[in-house]
């Protein structure tokens, strides 16, 4: 007897990366580029401020905005919309820890701007995205959002960041709930310290401020994970794929620890 598998393709999916502009963002363009039939990548930058091509490949559409601002949020879906008469994969990258302070000491200002950019972004773009993707009737849709592991541990100084990215976790899961109605599927992928260029930017202002080594300052950072090497941004691709056409799949968040055990 033949077992009819049938295996979830991104070819003929139309794709929106939000925050591809750097880090795990830009990874995740270069990779899905040619997977995709079409990416609509999405940020504040300009798209030549971040891939300097002379020509940008004919599947690719950039849309320079804040993406915590609702009015643009429902801007850049109505745009999807009516180019494309569907949306089928949302990945979401914007985020940041942007700012660290002791609580006592943490600006309102910047304690709002945290939030904005972690959780009020995700949720207008998750929002806009099942609006759109309940027009696709049984095929549904994909969700993706990168939480963070300082939803469960602590980041000294971050204490807004890690607030944010836990709202964010039981976001995903009121949202998988209330989307696995359409067959959308809602998923997140926390991974812990993930060697991008602005981390490695941090280390060496490390390096410059306290003295230490960077192969010092990289054991700490590694110390408890259980495989003893950096985890890089081309790490979460596999993770990515996997949560972007699943049929089976809602409501989880992926821990991307590099074996580290995540408390609570
Ligand atoms: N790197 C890590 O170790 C790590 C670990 C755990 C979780 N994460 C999470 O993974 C995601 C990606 O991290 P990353 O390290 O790759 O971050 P990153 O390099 O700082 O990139 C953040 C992206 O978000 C965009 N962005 C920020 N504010 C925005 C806004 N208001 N509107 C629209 N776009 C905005 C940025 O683009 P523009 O500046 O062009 O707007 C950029 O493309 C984030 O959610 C982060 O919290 C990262």
């Amino acid at each position: 007897m033949f077992l009819l598998l049938s295996i979830p393709m991104l070819s003929n999916k139309i794709v929106l990366l939000t925050g591809a502009s750097s880090g795990i963002g830009s990874t995740l363009l270069e990779y899905f580029l040619d997977k995709v039939q079409y990416l609509i990548t999405s940020n504040r930058k300009e798209l030549t401020e971040f891939l300097p091509l002379d020509s940008p490949p004919s599947n690719l559409e950039h849309v320079a905005m804040d993406l915590t601002i609702e009015s643009n949020v429902k801007k850049l879906f109505q745009h999807i919309k009516e180019k494309f008469r569907r949306l089928d994969v949302l990945i979401n990258c914007v985020g940041g820890s942007l700012f660290s302070h002791p609580i006592e000491e943490f600006p309102v200002e910047e304690f709002d701007t945290v939030i904005a950019v972690n959780l009020r972004s995700a949720f207008l773009l998750t929002k806009h995205a099942i609006r759109l993707m309940k027009l696709n009737g049984k095929a549904g849709g994909n969700i993706v959002h990168f939480v963070s592991s300082s939803a469960k541990n602590i980041s000294p100084k971050k204490a807004p960041y890690g607030s944010a990215k836990a709202g964010l976790a039981h976001f995903i899961h009121y949202a998988a709930y209330e989307a696995g109605h359409y067959n959308i599927k809602v998923n997140g992928i926390s991974p812990t310290y993930v060697f991008t260029p602005r981390h490695e930017r941090e280390i060496r202002n490390q390096m410059q401020k306290t003295g230490a080594s960077r192969e010092e300052i990289v054991k700490k950072i590694l110390s408890r994970q259980v495989l003893k090497r950096p985890m890089y941004s081309k790490d979460l691709i596999a993770v990515t794929e996997l949560l972007a056409t699943t049929d089976s799949i809602t409501g989880q968040i992926y821990n991307c620890s590099m074996g580290e055990i995540l408390s609570y």
